[in-house]
């Protein structure tokens, strides 16, 4: 990799640079907030300081760049994604980069029942947080092929890992689903994502789609508990589907409503990864270290 840009570099993209950093490879990271510029300069990250919900049409801001990871949030609300919209034109299509690999969710695939899927599975988001990405993908897509560049896009589940457990929510006793009612669910460890991105980004399969997961999914239920466990946090109290709907968040439900399993054989096969984390005890114990 020659020239790296890392779109949105917050949890995972620093933890992306500091493999590359390691190889010798220089990273720049594009946030918005100074708290996070800082950060990125103190990791020794070079920084693009830039607001994609304000960006310049017509200004190539982002060229020059060979490989670009793009990890930014679409915005909050509504049913596309302006951010990747405004990141794409910002892009020279005169010196366009060599691939872009793109963090999408499983939300793309809206509620399976249950079942395990594969990237065969067709697209159907439930969600506008779905919808969103759908969209993201799409636009990515679209423009890669229009200008011959290289795209990769990951479908990824719950990210867990030091400093990213659903603590707080514990702390404050916050009920879950009862467990009888919890839909399955998909996770993978921080640093194996990151490891899979720069692996992803290095291989010599490209215009293809991952679903990243770490082969074992539980329910949403199963996981408060056993993040609760290691915590050494008492478990939450468990509620009823009709009571959760009364009681719990808009975003927390719309994760509940989606239940499916995700293998992760074309993951392992064609990229030859090696998960450090392949499955949730293994991780846990990683973050209370
Ligand atoms: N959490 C999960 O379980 C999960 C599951 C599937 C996919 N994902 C997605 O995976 C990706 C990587 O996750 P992560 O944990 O690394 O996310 P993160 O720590 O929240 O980092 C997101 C980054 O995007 C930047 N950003 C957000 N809005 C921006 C804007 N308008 N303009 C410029 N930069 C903006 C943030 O900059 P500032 O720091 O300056 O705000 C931050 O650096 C994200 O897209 C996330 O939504 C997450």
């Amino acid at each position: 990799m020659e020239s790296v840009l890392i779109v949105g570099c917050g949890y995972i993209g620093r933890r992306v640079a500091a493999l590359l950093q390691a190889r010798g490879v220089s990273v720049t990271g594009l946030v918005h907030s100074p708290e996070s510029a800082q950060g990125l300069r103190d990791q020794g990250i070079r920084v693009l300081q830039a607001d994609l919900d304000d960006a310049v049409p017509g200004v190539h801001w982002a060229g020059g760049f060979t490989d670009i990871f793009y990890f930014a949030p679409p915005p909050p609300r509504g049913e596309t994604d302006a951010r990747m919209a405004a990141f794409l034109q910002a892009l020279d299509t005169h010196a366009p980069p060599r691939r872009i690999l793109y963090i999408s969710t499983s939300a793309v695939y809206g509620d399976c029942q249950g079942r395990w899927i594969t990237e065969d599975e067709p697209v159907n988001p439930a969600t506008a947080r779905g919808q969103r990405r759908l969209n993201a993908e799409n636009r990515l897509r679209a423009w890669a092929e229009a200008n011959e560049v290289q795209w990769i896009v990951l479908r990824v589940p719950g990210i867990y890992g030091p400093g990213k457990l659903p603590l707080a929510r514990l702390h404050a006793g916050t009920p879950v689903l009862r467990e009888a009612d919890a839909p399955y669910t998909n996770r993978i460890h921080g640093d194996d994502l990151a490891a899979i991105c720069v692996v992803a980004m290095g291989s010599t399969h490209a215009n293809t789609i991952y679903n990243i997961s770490d082969g074992h999914p539980g329910n949403m239920t199963d996981y408060f508990f056993r993040v609760a466990d290691a915590a050494g946090l008492p478990r939450p109290p468990e509620i009823p589907r009709t009571e959760a709907e009364q009681v719990l968040s808009p975003g927390m439900l719309s994760f509940l409503r989606d239940s499916r399993r995700m293998g992760n054989e074309k993951l392992l096969a064609e990229l030859e990864i090696e998960l450090e984390y392949p499955d949730l005890d293994a991780g846990l114990k990683s973050c209370f270290v």
